[in-house]
């Protein structure tokens, strides 16, 4: 249940972010090309691990970061040139920083794959001390973003501010930094300020000083020691002097969620966009066209709202249309249905209302807390003739057709614009027909684009592929694109019911 609910926002947000990730890469690209054509023949500066030497390499170094992948990954493809420059900087660095690939899709590293949590391609890893801490990447994907990302993750966790030279390097109107202030750096309170930045280094920048004078805002008057922590949003900055460990970290977590998460085409406010979809919160996302006349209406409306449900684990969002092209393909939206207003709940539940104003938003809120709203969910017209080798599937008749079926149903989901999608497309017709004499196995297609997918199916992009055997068994299939692979698959899972089966057999 609970890795279904991450997929389910993780999906949303790889299709909110979709449109603007791929004009910064676009970019990169741009930039890049003439250097790459004459390296070929040079060696990599990545190193190829396998289960075979893993260890072994990881015990040697201090820092290692590993690049999980899959030959058939076209962001892997896209990465492995930032990569590998990146590569032939680091290398030089002093501490030296190794960067190092795996092949996740082959079986011989399966059990790496498993042992770092791998669910996607590409996923970084930074492994310290012989790998005995393990901790995520969370930086950019060019060269040169990679190569500032690794440098900073290398050094100490937090760096000491001695000049206001220093604190405007590290403190900036952009993004978050925590700076500890001290009278000296050999108490408790540092250690314990340490600590929580060790902790959280891949999401926070971190400073500490004895001066607060060099600080940009706030109170220069307060007792030491203290932690002021710096945000681009709502009040600024805030301080605190509770330096339990536990309780600095939810310091520092609670505080950088703004009370209103801005969705647009700003790349500084992404990081709280993400941070938005991982919160385990009740999220309310608001569409509205930013340039509209009403917008200054509806976001002082909605920054009211916000902040009297405070407390009440519910996030909120507003996104520009302009920058939310990924998000109405996921949800199946139109523009014309701007402004509006949608809840979602952790189990994919959800509620909308569309063309509001900015009056309607707190009593329509009001209504889902008393539980008078009915969900929303999404479904195509069931297709009156479904004659095609290939079935057509909605949201209506998912069940009927797949889950409950007694078939055998490979079933995948696509999306009309989804290029690769197009390639399966002459290949799943192919499997169909070779199966057209035997009814207990069916191919089948939705479109995820217009349909709500269940929460069954971990859907992290298209074309993503099911299958659901007549016992009832549900499998992704992760195997070949060819014709022969998938009927291979099908012929070794189906279910062949047998005639006497009773449903109490094969439950
Ligand atoms: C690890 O082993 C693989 C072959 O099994 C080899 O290609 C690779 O170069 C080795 N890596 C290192 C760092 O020794
Ligand atoms: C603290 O910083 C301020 C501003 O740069 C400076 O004037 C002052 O001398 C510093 N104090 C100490 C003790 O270094
Ligand atoms: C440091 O953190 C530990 C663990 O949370 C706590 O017991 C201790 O009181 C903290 N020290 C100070 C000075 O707050
Ligand atoms: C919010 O979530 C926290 C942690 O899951 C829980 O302890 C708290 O009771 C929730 N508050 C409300 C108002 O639901
Ligand atoms: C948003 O509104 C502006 C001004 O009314 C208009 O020019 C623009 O086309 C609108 N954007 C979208 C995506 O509809």
């Amino acid at each position: 249940m609970a890795t279904s609910r991450v997929w389910t926002f993780f999906g949303l947000l790889l299709f909110l972010l979709l449109s603007l990730t791929l004009t910064v890469a676009a970019e990169a690209e741009g930039g890049a090309g003439g250097a790459a054509a004459g390296e070929e023949a040079e060696p990599s500066a990545v190193l190829t691990l396998d289960a075979s030497n893993f260890s072994e390499t990881v015990s040697k170094h201090p820092f290692v970061v590993v690049e999980f992948y899959a030959p058939w990954c076209g962001h892997c493809k896209k990465l492995a040139p930032e990569y590998e420059k990146a590569a032939s900087v680091l290398t030089k660095h002093d501490p030296p920083v190794i960067l190092a690939k795996v092949d996740a899709n082959d079986d011989l590293n399966k059990g790496l794959a498993s042992k770092y949590e791998i669910k996607g391609f590409p996923t970084l890893r930074i492994l310290r001390n012989g790998g005995k801490e393990i901790q995520e990447y969370k930086g950019p994907r060019s060269a040169d973003g990679i190569v500032e990302y690794l440098k900073k993750q290398v050094g100490p966790a937090s760096s000491e501010i001695e000049s206001s030279d220093d604190a405007d390097k590290l403190i900036s109107d952009k993004k978050i930094t925590i700076v500890g202030v001290f009278s000296e750096f050999s108490v408790e309170e540092y250690e314990n300020f340490t600590t929580v930045a060790e902790k959280l280094r891949s999401d926070y920048e971190f400073g500490h000083t004895l001066n607060t004078s060099l600080l940009p805002r706030g109170e220069t008057t307060v007792k030491q020691p203290f932690v002021r922590l710096f945000k681009p949003f709502d009040e600024l900055f805030i301080d605190t002097q509770d330096f339990r460990v536990d309780a600095l970290q939810r310091f520092v977590e609670s505080s950088s969620i703004p009370i209103v998460t801005t969705f647009n085409k700003d790349p500084s406010n992404h990081p709280f966009v993400m941070k938005f979809f991982n919160s385990p919160n009740v999220k309310v996302l608001l569409f509205v066209n930013f340039s509209d006349e009403l917008f200054d209406t509806f976001k002082s409306k909605y920054y009211e709202i916000a902040e009297s449900y405070k407390g009440k684990n519910i996030s909120f969002l507003v996104g520009d249309l302009d920058a939310s092209q990924g998000a109405f393909q996921f949800f199946g939206l139109r523009e014309d249905q701007v402004p509006l207003v949608i809840l979602q709940e952790n189990d994919g539940t959800k509620f909308l209302k569309s063309n509001l104003k900015p009056d309607q938003i707190a009593l329509w809120l009001k209504e889902y807390m008393e539980g008078s709203l009915k969900p929303y969910r999404k479904s195509q017209p069931a297709p009156h003739n479904n004659n095609d080798p290939v079935k057509v599937v909605v949201a209506d008749n998912l069940n009927e057709m797949v889950l409950n079926s007694k078939k055998n149903v490979l079933l995948e989901f696509y999306a009309p614009w989804c290029g690769h999608c197009k390639k399966l497309a002459p290949i799943l017709d192919e499997v169909a027909v070779s199966f057209e004499n035997e009814a207990d196995v069916i191919i089948a297609k939705m479109d995820g684009s217009a349909n709500d997918i269940p929460n069954e199916f971990q859907v992290r992009g298209y074309p993503t592929m099911y299958f659901s055997s007549a016992s009832g068994k549900l499998l992704q299939y992760e195997g070949g694109r060819t014709a022969e692979d998938i009927i291979n698959f099908i012929q070794k899972n189906r279910h062949v019911i047998d005639e006497h089966d009773s449903l109490q057999d094969e439950l």
